[in-house]
């Protein structure tokens, strides 16, 4: 039986790895590659394949599988519904994409009878994607929870571990990592691209839960309606003393993890969806989370009669990724080989277009945990700060005040609330109220991950 034709669309650093991969599978044959330098520097055996016009590749009558691997948001949507449209079976590790365009993506495949495979969308090399929409088929989804980016994993890491290394340095604030120099670490070591805004503004991981939650409430949720804060935004960045007062046995001694995580749960009709620099307890029921280190991803999952699924991998880079595009290949061309060809439908189901309508309002979600912000050392600032708690109606458990980090020549010092279980959308309110107050800087909320 001849092999199934495939068609890739980008030969870049994942899609080298798939080309390589690929060509040790006797089921299936790379036939043409799309790429805007044609001239650059490739092996013979890619040159030969290579042209600029992606158009032809899709429309190539040989092929049955376009695998989309430009990293183009844009233009990349616009090659999946092209592909699928001409009755290809598509696979992709395009997340904006599929997040965006889901509805359009998964209608027009669901027309023309093709499968859409994007296991790389999420979580690299971890078969997370398979394990929500297979899951998904026989019992509800409660909750999950993810840390869904490497590059945020590995910069809070790194800066986890100089504050532990020179715990009781008395030059500690010397001797700790702002975030600025882990970012540029992870850029040199490759963790981190060029451009990490999306990384680290909390997209990514924003992308990654519009798609998971998707499959798991069996609806689409728009990206922009899923509350996100990163580990440096417009709005806020994770100071290096906020690693001082988590570990320092004076202080929280360890108690907590802090991880950028991505979160879905029934909190009432609608499921709530939101990223954010969360507090997760290093010994309570979400420990397995809390340990992850490195650029290592992982994603919890609660199914009310499954009960907890725990899967940790790889989340990136080349190889990781390749093998998730590779095992979509070879799913739909299994499929392709046992059935009529191309145009029937093969492989992975197609998930549902189905609107979910707004994701439940955050703002009313009870949360717990600290608010941080720095202050100069000037009398009656605290009472302010209490009072506008008070006037929001949020109780304080605890107030602490970090010495050890001082900034510039007025003082400037790190201090730390704790807070009882409050509305979400009043602690914000709190925030840009004390954002207000003259002097006070980098407010910043930690909320503890519960579910
Ligand atoms: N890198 C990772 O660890 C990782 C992990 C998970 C998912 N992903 C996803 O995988 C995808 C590919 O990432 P990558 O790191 O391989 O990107 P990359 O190294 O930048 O490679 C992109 C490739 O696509 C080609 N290309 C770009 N725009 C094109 C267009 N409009 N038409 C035709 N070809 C085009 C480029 O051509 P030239 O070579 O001629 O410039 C290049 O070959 C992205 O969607 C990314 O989000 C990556």
């Amino acid at each position: 039986m001849e092999p199934v034709g495939i068609g890739l669309l980008g030969i870049g650093n994942i899609g080298k790895e798939v080309f390589s991969y690929l060509r040790g599978v006797p089921d299936v044959r790379v036939l043409r590659i799309a790429r805007r330098r044609v001239n650059a520097p490739a092996p013979a055996a890619i040159k030969k394949l290579v042209t600029r016009r992606a158009q032809s590749v899709i429309d190539d009558p040989a092929i049955d599988i376009i695998v989309e691997i430009t990293g183009d948001a844009e233009r990349g949507a616009q090659y999946i519904l092209d592909s699928i449209d001409s009755g290809k079976h598509t696979v992709t590790a395009n997340k904006e994409a599929i997040a965006v365009r889901w509805r359009e993506i998964m209608a027009l495949a669901r027309k023309r009878g093709v499968s859409v495979g994007f296991e790389a969308t999420v979580g690299g090399g971890m078969p997370v994607v398979r394990a929500v929409q297979r899951h998904d088929a026989n019992d509800e989804v409660q909750n999950f929870a993810g840390i869904l980016n490497g590059t945020c994993n590995f910069i809070l890491g790194r800066m986890k571990e100089y504050i532990v290394r020179h715990m009781d340095d008395p030059h500690i604030q010397k001797r700790s990592l702002p975030l600025e120099d882990a970012l540029a670490e992870a850029q040199r070591l490759g963790y981190a691209e060029p451009d990490p805004t999306m990384d680290i503004n909390g997209f990514d991981t924003k992308f990654k839960v519009a798609i998971l939650a998707n499959l798991a409430f069996d609806s689409y949720f728009d990206p922009n309606d899923i509350y996100c804060e990163g580990i440096r935004d417009l709005n806020q960045r994770i100071l290096a003393s906020d690693f001082y007062f988590l570990h320092h046995q004076r202080y929280l001694g360890g108690k907590y993890a802090l991880k950028l995580a991505g979160v879905a749960e029934r909190t009432g009709r609608r499921p709530t969806l939101r990223v954010h620099p969360a507090l997760i307890e290093t010994d309570g029921p979400l420990a397995d989370l809390a340990a992850v280190d490195q650029n290592f991803n992982a994603l919890t999952l609660n199914g009310r009669r499954l009960g907890t699924q725990f899967i940790k991998g790889l989340g990136a880079g080349p190889k990781p990724t390749a093998i998730s595009v590779a095992s979509d290949v070879r799913e739909i061309a299994a499929a392709v080989l046992s059935s009529s060809g191309a145009g029937t439908n093969a492989g992975p189901p197609v998930p549902s277009a189905r609107r979910g309508g707004a994701p439940g309002n955050f703002d009313r979600v009870k949360t717990r945990g600290f608010i941080r912000s720095v202050s100069p050392d000037v009398k009656g600032i605290y009472a302010k700060k209490l009072d506008i708690l008070a006037r929001h109606k949020v109780n304080v458990q605890s107030v602490v005040n970090i010495k050890e980090f001082v900034y510039g020549r007025d003082r400037y010092m790190p201090d730390y609330i704790e807070i009882d279980p409050a509305p979400d959308g009043a602690v914000r309110d709190v925030l840009k109220a004390f954002g207000r107050l003259r002097g006070v800087r980098d407010p910043m909320y930690f909320r503890i991950l519960e579910l």
